[in-house]
């Protein structure tokens, strides 16, 4: 017989347990079906790890650089690493987080089914785990299946000399010198972490720059420099052709603009993009339409070609972001549970968790420019002149707003700098709201705290930051967009 729900969601992950919770709340008997961890890729082997290792390098950098000028002596006067060590703290936080998951579920009284799940007719869903088989059936399905890293030919994954983000998330020893392929998010942020753990990093990026249509070109010009200082070499409009054993590390072979180059490494990490898990679940073998990119499409409600299955998270659409996920999940169930609901976000903000971070919401100067405004006000901020930020010793980068100057409501938010990935928040809810710059330059802003530079980027756009000079609006002649401090 088969176990009957208001609702299954597949797959656990920020999208699937989100969604799964909420349906909960709104008195839907629901199942959450997951093949292996309870929090999906962001808990286990994505976000979480993740910045779990990137707060790691960002310490023990600190502890090399800046600690010693703050007057901080190192008994040995090095910093060392246990790797080891290190994994057992990653692993512990992510399991905690996977756990608080499963709490929540069970607190919720949400069934959670352990096994694969694929999709035998569009009413009826097979569940295969070690135990066996069980058939499900609900009135309203929620894919949230997710996505995986691509493989490029040559480089099949073998997790021990070419590594996928799962694999470069997991080494027990620390390598000397990495080779990654792809300069996008998890390439730089893996690449930035290990450089900072003190291993030899080269980025082979098949693009003119890294983080190409990721951020703010500005933001990215900081982060490119800050790379290069901290000793990571990166090789644009470079090609990996192939790699091959050499002692008991790889020898990549890359086209670097025409001309070949062997890099030599311990390991080579590959991270050129993730794609969805379409081919999977037999999600096609039950009718659901699928773009050319591999996302099961669907309409605002997230509903798919089958009314009564719906799709988010990174199978449904990009950004494949988990906020994103978590917020199409609460969409979908207040859908299914009768409430007129669409996505309507005006902005999903992003971070890309470099050095120093970036975050963005909303539009960049050429986007608004194409989105039809054509004059704008863009305010910029320095940390190099923000009190919380020099004592943080991390002063690099600005906070640049983006405003219409014909209403001053704040279009897009950019900054690079510490914290940025905190910041943001404020920016996001201004948007939102349809903020105007005034109103963040007018917000009491506590001191002395990063968020000051906010304040003052809205100040600086209106034309009166307090903490750098500014020639008055008035008397600049950049035309019709009035970059301020830019
Ligand atoms: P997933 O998290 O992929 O979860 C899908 C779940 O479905 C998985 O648990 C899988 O086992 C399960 N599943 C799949 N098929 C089946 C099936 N047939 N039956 C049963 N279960 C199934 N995003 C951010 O916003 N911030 C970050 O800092 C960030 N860092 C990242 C770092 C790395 C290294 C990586 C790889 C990704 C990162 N991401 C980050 C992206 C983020 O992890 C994803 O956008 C997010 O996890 C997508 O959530 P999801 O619920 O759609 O899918
Ligand atoms: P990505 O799309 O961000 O970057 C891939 C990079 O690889 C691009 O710069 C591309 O030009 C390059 N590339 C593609 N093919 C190549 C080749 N053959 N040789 C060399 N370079 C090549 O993909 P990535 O880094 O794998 O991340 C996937 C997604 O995961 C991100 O787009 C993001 O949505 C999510 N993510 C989010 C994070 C965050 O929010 N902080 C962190 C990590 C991942």
């Amino acid at each position: 017989m088969a176990q009957k729900f208001d609702v299954v969601v597949v797959g656990a992950g920020p999208g699937g347990y989100v969604a799964a919770i909420r349906c909960a709340q709104l008195g839907l008997s629901t199942a959450v079906i997951e093949r292996e961890y309870l929090g999906g890729v962001c808990l286990n082997v994505g976000c979480i790890p993740s910045k779990a290792l990137i707060t790691a390098g960002h310490f023990f950098d600190k502890l090399q650089h800046s600690a010693p000028e703050m007057g901080i002596r190192l008994p040995k006067g090095e910093a060392t690493i246990d790797m080891a060590q290190m994994q057992k703290w990653k692993t512990s936080v992510c399991d905690r987080m996977s756990g608080g998951v499963e709490q929540l579920l069970k607190g919720n009284s949400v069934a959670i089914l352990r096994g694969e799940a694929t999709f035998k007719t569009a009413h009826e869903l097979n569940v295969k785990s070690s135990g066996g088989m069980e058939t499900v059936t609900a009135k309203n399905f929620i894919i949230a299946t997710g996505s995986r890293p691509i493989e490029i030919p040559g480089f099949a994954f073998d997790e021990k000399f070419v590594l996928s983000s799962t694999g470069a998330l997991a080494l027990s020893e620390l390598p000397k010198k990495l080779v990654v392929i792809g300069g996008g998010y998890i390439g730089l942020e893996l690449g930035s972490m290990y450089a900072h753990l003190g291993v030899e990093v080269t980025v082979v990026e098949a693009g003119p720059g890294v983080l190409q249509g990721a951020a703010d070109p500005e933001c990215v010009q900081v982060v490119a420099r800050k790379l290069k200082k901290t000793g990571v070499e990166t090789l644009l409009d470079a090609k990996a052709k192939g790699w091959k054993k050499s002692g008991s590390g790889v020898e990549v072979t890359v086209d670097v603009k025409g001309k070949e180059q062997t890099l030599k490494a311990d390991k080579v990490i590959v991270t050129v993009g993730r794609k969805p898990n379409s081919d999977q679940a037999n999600l096609k073998g039950i009718g659901l339409q699928i773009d050319e990119r591999g996302f099961i499409k669907t309409n605002s409600q997230r509903r798919t070609s089958h009314s009564h299955i719906f799709a988010i998270g990174d199978i449904a659409c990009q950004p494949m972001l988990a906020h994103k996920a978590s917020h199409e999940g609460v969409l979908v169930a207040e859908v299914i549970a009768g409430k007129n609901r669409a996505f309507d976000a005006k902005t999903v903000p992003a971070v890309i968790f470099v050095d120093p971070e970036i975050a963005a919401a909303g539009m960049t100067e050429d986007e608004a420019k194409s989105a039809g405004y054509s004059e704008l006000k863009v305010g910029k901020f320095p940390f190099a002149a923000n009190g919380r930020a020099v004592s943080l010793m991390e002063a690099e980068g600005f906070v640049k707003i983006v405003a219409d100057a014909k209403t001053d409501v704040v279009l897009g938010v950019h900054i690079v700098g510490p914290d940025a990935s905190n910041m943001i928040s404020e920016a996001a809810l201004a948007i939102e709201m349809g903020a105007r710059l005034q109103d963040l330059a007018l917000t009491i802003h506590p001191h002395p705290t990063l968020g000051e530079t906010m304040m003052e980027a809205a100040e600086a756009a209106l034309g009166h930051a307090i903490h750098i000079i500014q020639k008055p609006l008035n008397q600049r002649k950049e035309g019709p967009s009035l970059r301020a401090n830019a």
